[in-house]
């Protein structure tokens, strides 16, 4: 890919900034983004829907802060919520309410009511208590909520369990056998608008045909709620496209859109709106993690080395066995470095074995060396947690030789204001 994170002689720059002098100054552990790396990934899908009549919506649990948000909105992208708080800063950062889908499982009166005030573009409706559920507030706030049903398709994305969502034994969507039903309920109860089918089948896709398995089973459907006189504005195929963080060769967005449209034009569906809810490609490669090595241990059978980021801060080695790339940020020389190379655990300060970044890594590595951790820029941030009482990581965003402080770093002090003591 585009060299937005590359080394320039022996040391590791995030565009035209060097990542050790960033470490300097925000201290570690440390997101660094690059914007560039963020206009690639937007483009790779912003070009090829080029006259098409599409949305992108980021699925903005991958990465929500909010000068990521608003760029991604500066770029004309949508956005695929979870949550009344993903509204709230969805909405802060500029975000069109119009070009706002509402996904997730457990919506909460509070939430649907948040959405429909805000005129988002539609809910994403995961069952008939859901649907019966919008139906109600939305006629008492005398308006109609656009819906669309998620279908589960039951196919396989062949990916981590974990991560996987559109097989049947998984809480999310509706049953495709029962979908034509509970589109025909929606056709009847009051304040609801249908307008739309949407589908994710799961994350860390690396394969086109689970994607079209599920378009033909959903094209399927389309052709049944023809039948019943029931017509849609839009199709929403999900996001879920991979990305490279050891070997893996992802799809570039290209292919698999010219493969849907293709079977949407053949099937006589090219008149809609296709809606994409990618998060992990657009911005899992445009961040890294960079930590300090605090200590070295070198037990008989196994070297560790103790950074100062920890599985507070990226929680998916430990959470999905998830491979990160590791590199030195400062590569040595024999000048400045004694160290000879090891096979080395990257560990966190954290109490618990499964406190681990990294495994069976060949580094040269002494104290107080830099270590950026790369794929980091989805599910980072985000998923970090302050467990250990560890203040949540400061988060940068590089453009070009410019860098900003987008999330100052947690005080401790802030951890614990506003809890209570009890009278003494
Ligand atoms: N739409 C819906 C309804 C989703 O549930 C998700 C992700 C997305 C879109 C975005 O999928 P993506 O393009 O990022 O694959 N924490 C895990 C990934 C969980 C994905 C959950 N759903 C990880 O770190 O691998």
């Amino acid at each position: 890919g585009a060299p937005f994170f590359h080394y320039d002689g022996a040391q590791l720059m995030a565009e035209s900034v060097s990542v050790s002098e960033l470490a300097a100054r925000f201290g570690t552990p440390l997101y660094v983004y690059s914007r560039a790396a963020l206009k690639a990934a937007w483009e790779s899908y912003a070009q090829p829907l080029t006259n098409r009549n599409a949305l992108v919506c980021f699925g903005m649990k991958a990465n929500s802060n909010l000068a990521v948000l608003q760029q991604f909105a500066q770029w004309g992208s949508g956005f695929d919520i979870v949550s009344g708080g993903e509204l709230a800063r969805a909405l802060k950062a500029g975000a069109r309410p119009d070009t706002i889908v509402f996904s997730g499982v457990g919506k909460q009166d509070w939430e649907i009511e948040a959405a429909l005030q805000a005129g988002v573009k539609c809910f994403n409706v995961e069952s008939t208590d859901e649907l019966e559920r919008i139906s109600l507030i939305a006629s008492q706030l005398g308006c109609t909520a656009p819906v669309s049903l998620r279908v589960n398709p039951d196919v396989d994305a062949k990916t981590h369990p974990y991560i996987s969502t559109g097989l049947k034994d998984n809480k999310f969507g509706i049953a495709i056998e029962i979908a034509a039903e509970v589109y025909q309920r929606a056709a009847v109860l009051p304040g609801i608008r249908i307008v739309g089918v949407d589908c994710h089948i799961g994350s860390q896709i690396t394969q086109i045909e689970p994607y079209l398995d599920a378009l033909e089973r959903l094209l399927n459907l389309l052709d049944t709620l023809a039948g019943l006189g029931i017509r849609l504005e839009h199709l929403d195929i999900g996001g879920g496209l991979g990305i490279r963080y050891q070997d893996e060769t992802p799809i570039a967005p290209a292919l698999l859109l010219d493969a849907v449209f293709a079977m949407l034009e053949s099937r006589g569906y090219d008149y809609l709106q296709l809606v994409l809810e990618p998060g992990r490609s657009l911005v899992g490669n445009a961040g890294i993690l960079v930590t300090r090595v605090q200590y070295l241990k070198h037990h008989e059978s196994k070297n560790f080395a103790i950074v100062d980021a920890a599985m507070n801060d990226l929680l998916r080695p430990t959470l999905y066995d998830a491979w990160h790339g590791v590199l030195p940020v400062l590569c040595p020389t024999d000048a400045s470095h004694t160290a000879q190379s090891r096979v080395y655990d990257i560990v966190g300060p954290i109490c618990e074995s499964g406190d681990w970044l990294a495994r069976d890594r060949q580094l040269r590595l002494q104290q107080n060396d830099l270590l950026a951790i790369e794929s980091a820029g989805a599910y980072g941030f985000v998923m970090s947690g302050q467990y250990n009482t560890r203040p949540r990581c400061a988060e940068v965003m590089v453009d070009g030789d410019q860098t900003y402080l987008i999330r100052p770093r947690e005080t401790v002090e802030q951890l614990f204001a506003s809890e209570q003591m009890l009278p003494v």
